[in-house]
This record gives C-alpha cells, sequence and structure tokens, in this order.
C-alpha cells in the first residue's frame, strides 16, 4: 500500500483550502507531500494554484458518467494508482463518493466541512447556522465513511456568531479557521499521530485547553474572532 504521506487533493472548485494545505506543505518538516491535485472539474481554479505551486494535476471530469459513480471513480482511481497516493484530502470535491470508493479508502481520506459536525452535514451550512440562531460555528475535518458529512472528527474549530453576521462574514471567519486545522489534520494523520481505532480518532498527544477555538480577547462587550 502506498505510504499515508503522498496526498491527493481532490477539489472542484476555487481551492483556497488547497492554498492553505500547498503553503503548510512547503514548511520544512511537514509531514506529507502533495503528489497530485485532481479535480472533477477542468474549469476548478485551484487547478491553476496546483501548477503554480508545481504540484501535478489531474482532471477526470465527472459530468461525462452521469449517474455512473463506480465508473467516474475508477477513473479517479486509476490516476491516484498512476501517482501513488496513500492518502486523499477532500478540499471543497463536491461529489458524494460511492460506499466502494470510501471502504476502499477507509482511514486514508479526509474531508473538511464548514460546520461544527454533526450540525449542519450538507450544503448552506452558514445560512442555515444563521437560521438556526448558534452562538458558535465553524468547521470540521474528518474521517470519510460512507454518510455525506459523517465520519470520525479528527480536528474542529469554533467560531463565535456575532449580531451582524450574514452569511458571507461568518463564512469569512469560518473560512480562515478552516485554514488553520486542516493542514494540521492532515500533518496529524500523515504522521501516524492521529490514528483511527475503533471508529474513533485518537491523538497521539493531548491538545491544550483550547486548542480547537479561536482565540478570543477578554470579555469586553461582545466577544470578537482575532484570527
Ligand atoms: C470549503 O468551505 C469546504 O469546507 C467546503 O467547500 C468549501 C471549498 O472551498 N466543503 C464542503 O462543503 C464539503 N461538504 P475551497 O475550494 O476554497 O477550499
Amino acid at each position: 500500500m502506498a505510504e499515508l504521506k503522498r496526498v491527493a487533493v481532490l477539489i472542484s472548485g476555487r481551492g483556497s483550502n488547497l492554498g492553505a494545505l500547498i503553503a503548510a506543505a512547503r514548511q520544512p518538516g511537514y509531514p506529507a507531500e502533495l503528489a497530485l491535485v485532481l479535480s472533477n472539474r477542468a474549469d476548478a481554479a485551484g487547478l491553476e494554484r496546483a501548477r503554480e505551486a508545481g504540484i501535478a494535476t489531474a482532471v477526470v471530469e465527472s459530468r461525462p458518467f452521469g449517474r455512473d459513480r463506480a465508473g467516474f471513480e475508477a477513473a479517479m482511481q486509476a490516476k491516484l494508482d498512476e501517482a501513488g497516493i496513500g492518502l486523499i484530502a477532500l478540499a471543497g470535491f463536491m461529489r458524494v463518493l460511492t460506499e466502494g470508493f470510501v471502504t476502499r479508502w477507509a482511514g486514508r481520506m479526509l474531508n473538511i466541512h464548514p460546520s461544527i459536525l454533526p450540525a449542519f452535514p450538507g450544503l448552506d451550512t452558514h445560512a442555515r447556522a444563521l437560521a438556526a440562531g448558534v452562538r458558535l460555528h465553524g468547521c470540521t475535518v474528518h474521517f470519510v465513511t460512507p454518510g455525506v458529512d459523517e465520519g470520525p472528527v479528527i480536528a474542529q474549530a469554533a467560531v463565535s456568531v456575532l449580531p451582524e453576521d450574514d452569511e458571507d462574514a461568518l463564512a469569512a471567519r469560518v473560512l480562515a479557521q478552516e485554514h488553520r486545522i486542516y493542514p494540521a489534520a492532515l500533518a496529524w494523520v500523515a504522521s501516524g499521530a492521529a490514528r483511527l481505532v475503533d471508529g474513533r480518532v485518537v491523538l497521539k498527544t493531548t491538545p491544550a485547553e483550547g486548542a480547537f477555538v479561536n482565540p478570543l480577547p477578554a470579555f469586553a462587550g461582545l466577544p470578537r474572532e482575532t484570527a
């Protein structure tokens, strides 16, 4: 089996999380190599980021496969095999994967989702968080299991929902946290510091109190995010 350190990032769009992973992987000592960026859309802006960073890219258009999800995944799998990939990071990859593909990659495929799961799986998470009136919202990196936006949690970060927030303002603060936790979670998995044991993620070291909360200044009126 290919080693966990050879990572493929799967994207469908702008690729800002990909950008955060590229920046992290450039740091000396980062335990993973981004060996491939694969998109299901030829027009995904993230592909350009990958090319600029000198990372190999592949496109497997999902549209021509229609409902043949297994056929689409077989074409993706061929690209992953060719590149000797051991670990997949889904980063805004907007296709639902079959149970067969997910099982094949069990414990070796991560996803980032813009909510504190299990709250708000699916789409439009920021609008739904605002509509629900929650005080905390955020993001989750998790191992992928067959259910959509489900699976053992590796890392989460929270932001306060502020009274003046609209969807865009809230999304921007959550995205800043996504860019913080995804590189960390990928490093933990690639280095073996986070492992799946009996369906839960075990961390080698105990994170400091507050490690997953956006740092807040001392309370003075409403808390503000500082990220
Ligand atoms: C990110 O906010 C990511 O959490 C979300 O798509 C966006 C992709 O942005 N993923 C999901 O909603 C998965 N269910 P990016 O292309 O700039 O990284």
